[in-house]
C-alpha cells in the first residue's frame, strides 16, 4: 500500500515560499518527499527557509518581471508541481484606489502568476504536472474596502477554470480560496492600517469567520499538498474555499 499523499521524487516550485502560507507549503511538500524550490523576492528569508529543508533550493525572483522569469526557468530541468502563492494586498474601495496601486497589485497577483505559469508550461506538460493557485475568499465574495485585491483574486479563480478547460488531461489546475490566515500578510496589514488598535481589529478578523479564529498557514498548506498528490487526480479546475465558514454564511 503506497503512503497517501506521497510526493517522493517530485520537484515543486512555490512562489512566495519564504513566508506565511508559502513557507508552510514548502515544509508540507518537503515532508511528503518533494524537493522544493523556494521562490521569493526576499533573498534572506528564501535562503533561510531552503537551508532548513532537505533537498530544497532557493530562487530569488520578482515574479512580475518577464525576462527574469524566463531566465529562471532556464535553470530548471524538471518541474512536477507549481504553487502560485506569492501575492500582495491593498486596502481601499474603488474611490480610494489609485490606478498605480491597482496596477501594482495586478502586476504581482495576476501578471506574476501568468508569467510563472506560462513559462512553466513546457515543464509541466512534460511531467503531467499540477498547478495550485492561491486565490482568496476575496475572489468569491465582496470584502469591504478590498477593491483591487478582490479584482485580482477573481481573476485567479477565472484563469484557474479557464486553464483546466484548455488542459483537461495534461496538467491539473486547481485553486484554493482561504479566509483570513494568521501570517505576516495579516500582521503587515494590522501594522500598516491599524497600528493603534491592533487587538480590536484582530478580534474583528476572528469574528468575521464563523469558526471564530484565523486559519493557520499549515491548514492551507495541507490542502495544497492534497491537491498536488496522486490522491487528487480527479480534481481538475476546482475552486475550494477553506475559510472557517466565512463563505458558507
Ligand atoms: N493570509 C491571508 O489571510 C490570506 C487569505 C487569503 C489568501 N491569501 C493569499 O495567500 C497567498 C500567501 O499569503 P500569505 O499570507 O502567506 O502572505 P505573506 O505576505 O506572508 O507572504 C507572501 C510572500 O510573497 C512574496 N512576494 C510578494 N511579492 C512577490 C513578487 N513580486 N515576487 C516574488 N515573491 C513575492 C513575499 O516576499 C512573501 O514572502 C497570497 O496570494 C495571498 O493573497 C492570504
Amino acid at each position: 500500500m503506497p503512503t497517501p499523499f506521497d510526493l517522493e521524487g517530485r520537484i515543486a516550485l512555490v512562489t512566495g515560499g519564504a513566508s506565511g502560507i508559502g513557507e508552510a507549503t514548502c515544509r508540507a511538500l518537503t515532508g511528503a518527499g518533494a524537493r522544493v524550490i523556494v521562490c521569493d523576492v526576499d533573498r534572506p528569508r528564501a535562503e533561510a527557509v531552503a537551508a532548513e529543508l532537505p533537498g530544497a533550493s532557493s530562487l530569488v525572483l520578482d515574479i512580475s518581471g518577464e525576462a527574469a522569469v524566463k531566465t529562471a526557468y532556464q535553470g530548471i530541468a524538471r518541474l512536477d508541481i507549481l504553487v502560485n502563492n506569492a501575492g500582495i494586498g491593498l486596502v481601499g474601495n474603488i474611490e480610494e484606489t489609485a490606478l498605480a496601486d491597482l496596477q501594482r497589485v495586478f502586476r504581482v497577483n495576476v501578471e506574476g502568476l501568468f508569467l510563472m505559469t506560462k513559462y512553466a508550461m513546457p515543464l509541466l506538460l512534460a511531467s503531467h504536472g499540477s498547478i495550485v493557485n492561491l486565490g482568496s475568499v476575496g475572489g468569491l465574495v465582496g470584502v469591504k474596502r478590498r477593491f483591487a485585491y478582490c479584482a485580482t483574486k477573481g481573476a485567479v479563480v477565472a484563469l484557474t477554470r479557464q486553464m483546466a478547460v484548455d488542459y483537461p488531461t495534461h496538467v491539473r489546475v486547481n485553486c484554493i480560496c482561504p479566509g483570513t490566515v494568521d501570517s505576516p500578510f495579516v500582521e503587515g496589514y494590522l501594522e500598516k492600517y491599524h497600528k493603534h488598535e491592533k487587538e480590536k481589529v484582530r478580534a474583528e478578523l476572528n469574528q468575521r469567520q464563523p469558526i471564530g479564529r484565523l486559519g493557520r498557514p499549515e491548514e492551507i498548506a495541507h490542502l495544497v499538498l492534497y491537491l498536488c498528490s496522486r490522491e487528487a487526480e480527479f480534481m481538475q479546475g476546482s475552486v475550494i474555499s477553506i475559510d472557517g465558514g466565512w463563505t458558507a454564511a
